[in-house]
């Protein structure tokens, strides 16, 4: 068999196998650090995690649901179209995989009891909101929305606001990211009577 090979096919194979090699150093190449074992970058503070990341996620979804009320009435903010409908979905799934990410190495902090614990209702509590997004469940992409909120809440609570006080005394600000519905609004009405 090797005999019937031509001249001109063994000059193709060798190209061919030149042009690989010729491919291999910059495929092969790994930048600097990278290991075949899973390893992971863990560099971006905790704000730029949160900031870029967790919060962007969370209003993905919460921009959504509920209503907001102007001067000219009650508006819905619920999709009306598939895209609108899989933005929520792609939010919750953000958060989802936010609380996986919080309890890699690097970015668990103590007592990480706790903190694994927040992190973990954050992709349960997630999860249940991807499903009355996809459901499209006006009322449940609300409830599960609030319910999402309060694992921000907590787990600042804990693990930014009390170490704050400690250390600072008092908070001079809010560090906790606003509902962005109507929710406030309705807490204070209830609260008014
Ligand atoms: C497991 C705990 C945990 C959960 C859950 C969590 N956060 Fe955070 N978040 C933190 C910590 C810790 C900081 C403060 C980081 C620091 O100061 O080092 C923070 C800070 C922030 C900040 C301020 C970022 C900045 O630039 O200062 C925002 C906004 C935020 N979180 C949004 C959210 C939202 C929205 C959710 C829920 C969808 C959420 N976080 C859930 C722990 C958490």
């Amino acid at each position: 068999m090797k005999k019937l090979l031509s001249v001109a096919a063994l000059a193709a194979l060798a190209s061919a196998a030149l042009a690989l090699a010729a491919c291999q150093p910059q495929k092969a190449a790994p930048k600097a650090g990278a290991s075949a074992a899973p390893k992971f970058n863990t560099d971006l503070p905790m704000t730029e995690f949160m900031g870029h990341f967790v919060d962007p996620a969370a209003f993905m979804y919460w921009k959504g649901s509920g209503t907001m009320i102007d001067e000219k009435g009650e508006h819905d903010l619920s999709p009306t179209t598939d895209e609108g409908w899989n933005v929520l979905v792609s939010g919750a799934t953000m958060l989802m995989e936010a609380g996986n990410s919080l309890q890699i190495d690097g970015r668990r902090r103590a007592p990480e009891a706790d903190w694994n614990k927040y992190a973990q209702l954050l992709t349960e509590r997630a999860l249940i909101a991807r499903k009355a997004a996809e459901a499209r469940d006006k009322k449940a992409v609300f409830d599960e929305g609030g319910k999402v909120y309060e694992v921000c809440v907590a787990c600042h609570e804990q693990f930014v606001i009390q170490p704050d006080i400690k250390a600072n005394g008092p908070a001079k600000g809010n560090p906790l990211p606003i509902f962005p519905n109507d929710v406030e609004k309705k807490i204070e009405k209830k609260a008014g009577g």
